[in-house]
């Protein structure tokens, strides 16, 4: 994206100290949502990426990423598939769990989302550690399609969300405006 689009995205995300917790600096991408030039800018980054890798399905991950992917499907004209948190599902579900900081999550798709033809295109608003991202590529892979790539707002350069990422990716492309 062009310096000047990344300049407007920037300064459309709130910094929150000490949310959710103490020590925690919370990405809050509420304003940037509410401001109609920096939410159709960034869904424009999302589409053009998509169309670039040959995605034929978009994954939003719940729940902002659902918000950021799903006007993205729209643009491109593509399927919109949600990749929930685990028990959301009503139909046939595939599921992956993956550690957490402190436990496990577990993350599920329904199965017949995807077919074999499929390049799933992963977008999400943050890559932290990695693992939700990660746990997505591997239900997506079990679901029998392919992987365009991951596409996040932010990447957490401080964690090793994308070490951890390189391994699932294979080949596919992190792109992280
Ligand atoms: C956040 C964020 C990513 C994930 C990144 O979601 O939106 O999905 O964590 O962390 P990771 O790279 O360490 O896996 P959260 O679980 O807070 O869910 P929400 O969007 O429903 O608030």
């Amino acid at each position: 994206a062009a310096a000047s689009v990344r300049e407007l995205l920037l300064s459309r995300i709130r910094d929150v100290p000490d949310y959710p917790k103490p020590g925690v600096v919370f990405k809050d991408i509420t304003p940037l949502l509410a401001d109609p030039a920096a939410f159709t800018a960034l869904t424009d980054f999302f589409a053009e990426l998509c169309v670039e890798h040959g995605a034929t399905k978009i994954a939003g991950l719940e729940a902002r990423g659902f918000i950021l992917a799903a006007p993205v499907a729209v643009r491109a004209g593509i399927g919109f598939v949600p990749v929930r948190k685990a028990g959301k599902l009503p139909g046939a579900t595939l599921g992956q769990a993956y550690e957490l900081e402190y436990g496990t999550a577990e993350i599920e798709i329904h199965a017949e989302d995807l077919s074999a033809d499929d390049r799933v295109m992963v977008i999400d608003d943050v890559l932290a550690t990695g693992g939700t991202a990660g746990a997505s590529l591997e239900l997506i892979r079990r679901a029998g399609a392919q992987v365009a790539g991951v596409a996040v707002l932010m990447e957490l350069g401080f964690l090793p969300g994308r070490a951890r990422l390189e391994t699932v990716l294979r080949d596919a492309p992190l792109e992280a405006l």
